[in-house]
């Protein structure tokens, strides 16, 4: 018996959906291009584990963003519908069944483009994303309390940039010199300013009335707006200066800032003049150094 429908006809062979040869070279350079994307961001990864190599990882990091790059932008161009998007309206009965069946199977070859592009895709993005943990590693180890502390401990004398140890009687009234901790000079957050006032004018902060014996008082040096050193000091005013920014503060009142940006006091150190005439650290200084915008103590 025969199909009245096709009466007449040759048989239809149904053969599977076959995008046009145009969308096709598109939809494989698409997929190509995610590849190599991918391909690239692990072959960053690789080299970056095994000591790295600049100049592979910059060329490693431009291969795998210009292929993503390519990939994306052929297939919004080539493989994308483009408009103007126009629905005729029309009635169910205006379709015969080859037209619905090759419907179907156009719509079948859509998703399994869209499939073919969103795996691989998804390849390039899972091998750049792995590439892109590995420079973690480059921000180096924990800081700890290495921010709040610094190496002054009680007992240490204070030292020159030389390393030589400060006897009180060698520093002139109304002088200042630049101190480090002993057997860590040059030491960037333990450097101090010292500086030599009359006994009895200066007015301690509470609990510090026995931290600056005879008129030495040592603050950091490290200015708390933004680290500059401070190393000007005005004997007639009693006022440290920071020459970066101007911000000026007042030694004898704990180091309060009284002009310029800086907001919080420099730290000090509480300090003692030992048996044989050195000044030695009491402990470490009383905050930790340098800019305070950080911090809220
Ligand atoms: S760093 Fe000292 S005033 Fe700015």
């Amino acid at each position: 018996m025969t199909d009245p429908e096709h009466e007449g006809n040759p048989p239809q062979i149904e053969r599977p959906y076959r995008p046009p040869s145009g969308e096709a070279f598109a939809e494989r350079t698409a997929a190509l291009s995610f590849l190599l994307a991918g391909a690239a961001g692990l072959g960053l990864g690789a080299v970056y584990w095994r000591g790295g190599q600049p100049q592979l990882e910059g060329l490693l990091l431009a291969v795998g963003f210009a292929s993503l790059a390519y990939g994306l932008v052929t297939w919004g161009n080539r493989l994308m519908p483009t408009g103007p998007f126009v629905e005729e309206r029309h009635s169910f009965g205006d379709f015969t069944q080859e037209q619905l069946f090759e419907e179907d199977l156009e719509r079948a070859g859509a998703i399994t483009r869209r499939r073919l592009l969103l795996r691989t895709l998804m390849l390039a993005a899972g091998g750049l994303g792995v590439a892109a943990i590995f420079p973690i590693r480059s921000l180096g180890p924990k800081p700890g309390r290495s921010l709040i502390v610094t190496p002054w401990r009680r007992g240490l004398r204070l030292v020159t940039d030389d390393g030589r140890p400060v006897r009180a009687a060698d520093v002139p009234l109304g002088g200042l010199v630049t101190v480090f901790p002993e057997g860590y000079p040059g030491s960037a957050d333990g450097q101090a300013v010292l500086v030599r006032t009359q006994p009895g004018v200066n007015i301690p902060l509470p609990g510090r009335e026995d931290w600056a014996p005879d008129g030495y008082i040592v603050y950091s040096k490290v200015c708390t707006h933004a680290g500059c050193p401070v190393g000007l000091y005005e004997a007639a005013s009693h006022q440290l200066l920071c020459p970066c920014h101007q911000s000026t503060f007042d030694v004898l009142h704990g180091a309060n800032p009284v002009f310029g940006p800086a907001a919080a006091r420099l730290p000090q150190l509480p300090i003692e003049i030992s048996a044989d005439g050195f000044l030695v650290a009491r402990g470490d200084f009383s905050a930790p150094v340098g800019p305070a915008f950080w911090r809220r103590s």
